[in-house]
Formats: C-alpha cells, structure tokens, sequence
C-alpha cells in the first residue's frame, strides 16, 4: 500500500466497511451520561442525514470547506464547551468569538450550517441546536474527504453568550508545552493532542499565521532551520516578503490537501509541517515516536482520531434544559 516515493509517503485509508466497522466499535466507548446516542430519532428522524446531505453537496465543488467545518467545531468546543457559541455573529454591543484572531477573516463554512439549520428548522423547528448541526457537520466532513467516520452522541444545547474575550485557543507559535498544556486545560492528554493535531492534513492557512518562519524566525536566523530548504523557498514564492498578499493561502498538506490521510506526519518528520506548533511534535522525544508510527501506518491513529474527537466534541456540552435551541444559529433567541 506504500506511495511511489517509498516509506515516507501517506498510505491510503483502508476500504470504506472497515472505516465504518471502526465506527460501530466505537460507540460504546462513549461515557456522557447526559448526550445520547441519535437523541433526535423519536421525534425527528433523520437529523444526521439533513445535516450529511447538506455538507455532502456543498463539498462536492468545494471540498476545502470541509476543513472549515472540522476546525469551527474545535474553535466551538474550545471556547466555553460545544455549545455553538462560535456560530453567533457580532452585535454593537457585544463583539462575539468571531471578532477574535484566530477566527476572524479564516472560519469558513457558516453558510452550510445556515442551509442545514434553515431545512431542520422547516421540518422540526425548536429542536435541533446549532452545537449538534456544528458537531454532525465535522464528523462528516472527515469522512466526506476520504476519512473515517464514527457515531456521536447528540443533544447538545446551545448557548446564548459568545464573547470575543473568551477565546484563549493554542496559537501557531506555540511550543510543545504551551500545546499540551493547552489541551490538558480542555481534558485532553498530550497524546489525543498529537492525535488531533492531525486534522492539519486538510484544509489551507493565510501566509501571516507561519511568514515569520520564512523571513523573520529570530535576530540571528532569517529562516527556521527545521523547515525543509525546499518546502521552505516554494512557500516564499506563495508568501512574498515585501507587499505580501493578504489573503494568499497555502494548503496545509501539500501531498494532499484535500484528503483526510496520515501525511501531515509524514510532514512533520520532513520539515513541512506549516506552522511552528506542528513542527513542535518533533522536538519531544515521546511525540516524534508517535509522530513516526503515525506516518508508518495509519491504521493506528485512524482509530484515535474518531476517539479524540467523540470527547472533544463533548467538551462542557449544555443538555437537558440548559442553554437554548437556537432558530437562527447567528443570533441567540432572546434578542
Ligand atoms: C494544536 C493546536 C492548533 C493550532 C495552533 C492550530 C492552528 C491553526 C491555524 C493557524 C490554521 C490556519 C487558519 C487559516 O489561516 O485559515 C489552522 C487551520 C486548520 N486547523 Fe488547526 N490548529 C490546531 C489544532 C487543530 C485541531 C485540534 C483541529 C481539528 C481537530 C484543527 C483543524 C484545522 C483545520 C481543518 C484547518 C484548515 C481550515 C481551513 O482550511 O479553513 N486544528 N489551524
Ligand atoms: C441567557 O440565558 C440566561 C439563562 O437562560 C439568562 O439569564 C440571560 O439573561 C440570557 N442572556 C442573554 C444575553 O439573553
Ligand atoms: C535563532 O535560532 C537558531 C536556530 O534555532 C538558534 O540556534 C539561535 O540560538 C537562535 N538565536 C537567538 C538569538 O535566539
């Protein structure tokens, strides 16, 4: 199953039962006692189906926004638990988690959850939050660009604050500790951190969240010396020095950035990991280990994956009569 170019390169993902028998293995892992397994079936059948079909559509001519939708759940669940509170737009008076750095001008995909919500709330209004709509929509987006797919409780409520000064995600620059660190403050060890770290296998980043690796590392280095000399001068051709383009974009993954494989590993190992914090699992000695299995057979990492991400997406979930069903997943109900 290896690539031409030999061990190093990112092995596909194995045939689509076994993806989905990892899926049924894992369902009564699930702890929550609060979430349920398809919380919506009795009195609305077919959610994850609305929610799939939605997403499939629109990543069929663009699949980069499959990308969007995994890290707006993880921008969403970092912030204050998985509660939609990233979905709610700005008002005059309260400048919400979409003002802050690390979303502004890069989440990408409102729209799908808008077009979802708008036909669930057609056919069983009042029932489904936006937090589940956000939480289906990333599931399904891994599986939608050729990774695998596991169940996830719903039930999910949604918030009704969203408050630019409560973003405090991890940050492109940061070392291995401060990562770690800031995985454990959400309940998650060091190793679904790693594991997770492997959604940066899709998607793209705007040239400002890594130039300064390219042209500016430190007072005596111009250029990070663990980026690999060539990775490094096709990026400077994508992301000039002077007069820089504000919005050029790189893919995360250059082998391929449109497919949920395990070759952002073999990046790291490579020096072509795009930002510092990637790089960052290559400078702990227990991380390059698993970094390497990883990039060796994926078969590993493609079963932690849907583990890590079934308790990232349960992160300080609101249930029962907590928090509100949103109508409009942009705007919280009371105003
Ligand atoms: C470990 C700490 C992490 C840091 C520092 C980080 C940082 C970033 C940055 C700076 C971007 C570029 C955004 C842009 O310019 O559009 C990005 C993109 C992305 N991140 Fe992360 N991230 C981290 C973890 C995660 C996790 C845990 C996930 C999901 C499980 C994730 C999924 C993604 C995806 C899919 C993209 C591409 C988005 C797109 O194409 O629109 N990231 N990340
Ligand atoms: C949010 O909901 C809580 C409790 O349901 C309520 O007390 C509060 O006033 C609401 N906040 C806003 C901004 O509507
Ligand atoms: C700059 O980075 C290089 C390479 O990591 C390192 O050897 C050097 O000590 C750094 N210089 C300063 C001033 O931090």
């Amino acid at each position: 199953m290896l690539g031409v170019q030999g061990s190093y390169t990112s092995e596909p993902l194995r045939p689509l039962l076994l993806r989905i028998a990892i899926a049924i293995a894992l369902l009564s892992t699930q702890a929550n006692s609060q979430l349920q397994n398809d919380f919506h079936s009795s009195k609305c059948p077919g959610v994850e189906a609305t929610v799939r079909n939605v997403v499939s559509a629109v990543l069929q001519s663009n699949p980069g926004l499959g990308a969007g939708l995994l890290r707006m759940h993880f921008h969403d669940c970092f912030v204050n638990g998985c509660d939609g509170s990233v979905l709610i737009d700005s008002t005059p008076n309260n400048p919400s988690e979409k003002e802050a750095g690390a979303n502004k001008g890069t989440l990408r995909g409102f729209e799908i959850i808008d077009t979802a919500k708008a036909q669930l709330e057609a056919r069983c209004p009042g029932m489904v939050s936006c937090a589940d709509i956000l939480a289906f929509a990333a599931r399904d987006s891994v599986f939608l660009l050729k990774g695998p797919f596991w169940q996830i409780l719903s039930g999910r409520r949604d918030s009704n604050i969203s408050r630019v000064s409560d973003v405090n995600l991890p940050g492109p620059s940061f070392n291995f500790q401060q990562l770690t660190q800031s995985f454990a403050a959400k309940g998650l060890s060091q190793d679904e951190m790693i594991t997770l770290s492997g959604a940066h296998t899709i998607g793209q980043s705007l040239c400002s969240f890594f130039i300064n690796r390219l042209y500016s590392f430190n007072s005596t280095t111009a250029q990070d010396p663990s980026l690999d000399p060539v990775y490094a001068a096709k990026l400077k051709t994508l992301c000039s020095q002077n007069n820089p383009d504000p919005n050029a974009v790189v893919p995360l993954d250059p082998i391929s950035p449109n497919d949920f494989d395990n070759s952002y590993f073999v990046n790291v190992l490579q020096g072509r990991a795009l930002f510092t914090s990637d790089q960052a699992l290559a400078t702990d000695t227990a991380a390059i280990a698993t970094v390497q299995g990883n990039s060796q057979n994926p078969s590993p990492w493609i079963v932690k994956f849907p583990q890590a991400m079934i308790k990232m997406s349960e992160i300080g979930v609101l249930t029962g009569q907590q928090g509100e069903i949103r109508k409009n997943c942009r705007v919280i109900n009371s105003s």
